[in-house]
């Protein structure tokens, strides 16, 4: 049998937390992208795409669903799986879906089953430092996600900026706080202007990874569909149509993930 070229054992050193917190105090930029299986996962770790997320996103671009709230946890374990077989160096992390966090036990016994599916973080949207600090206390790391919160699309009404008014600026100031305090590694600011982003970037000492947040935030992530136009919804503003420049699907991640690091994306036609 052939043996997995993706398996341990293959040399190459995973990234850890302390890395990427070490990338964030030398000023280089994080990459982030989307995936779901194995391919793709490959792909981006061979570019060098430096954390790779197992998104709820999958509810829209895999499963077609309208918004993010229809996956499951099993959903999520079984991608996550996919993905985790074959990155080697990328930072793994997964969402924790819809309705899987509403009390920190709940929390815990989910995230547990994602680090074993292969994550090295779960990530949770909202101000939830009561399940972060829990789950931080077993030794589960976190990603918090605040401004725009996919998962609470009914209660928001529409996929909106975040964070224009004062008083809403300020909340999203105080949460990232809260949550850094709470024990969160690393936070994604997904849709609010970017002179926010770059304050709440300055302000924290984890790493910030920007969806729609400007260039000034640590590291940037897209939804890997979106960026390689291969949506079946609507790109957004904040992304961007990376295969337009590219003669294959390798090319255009690369491109982007140049562009990160040289602070080229995103331009001002996508941050607000
Ligand atoms: O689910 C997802 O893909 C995400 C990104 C938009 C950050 O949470």
């Amino acid at each position: 049998m052939k043996k997995n070229q993706y398996a341990s054992g293959s040399g190459i050193k995973r990234l850890s937390i302390n890395q990427l917190a070490a990338m964030k105090q030398r000023g280089e930029k994080i990459s982030s992208l989307t995936a779901y299986d194995a391919s793709f996962s490959a792909l981006l770790d061979k570019v060098g795409i430096d954390i790779i997320l197992v998104g709820d996103s999958l509810g829209m671009v895999i499963q077609g669903h309208e918004t993010t709230l229809p996956v499951t946890i099993n959903d999520m374990i079984y991608h996550t799986r996919c993905v985790a077989a074959a990155r080697r160096r990328a930072f793994l992390v997964a969402d924790l879906p819809f309705m899987t966090y509403y009390t920190p036990l709940v929390a815990a016994e989910q995230a547990a089953r994602l680090l074993q599916a292969g994550a090295q973080m779960v990530k949770l949207e909202g101000p939830r430092n009561e399940c972060i600090s829990f789950l931080v206390d077993q030794g589960i790391p976190v990603c918090g996600h605040l401004g725009l919160l996919p998962q609470s699309i009914h209660q928001v009404g529409s996929y909106k900026v975040q964070g224009k008014e004062q008083t809403d600026a300020a909340k999203i100031i105080d949460d990232a706080y809260q949550l850094e305090q709470a024990g969160a590694g690393l936070l994604v600011l997904e849709c609010i202007p970017a002179g926010l982003a770059r304050e709440i970037s300055m302000q924290l000492s984890i790493p910030v990874i920007g969806i729609g947040a400007g260039v000034e935030c640590d590291g940037q992530v897209l939804v890997l569909y979106d960026m390689l136009n291969i949506g079946i919804i609507k790109r957004p503003r904040f992304s961007k149509n990376f295969m337009v420049e590219a003669a294959d699907i390798e090319q255009a991640i690369n491109a982007y993930h140049q562009a990160v690091k040289q602070l080229q994306f995103p331009a001002a036609e996508h941050s607000f």
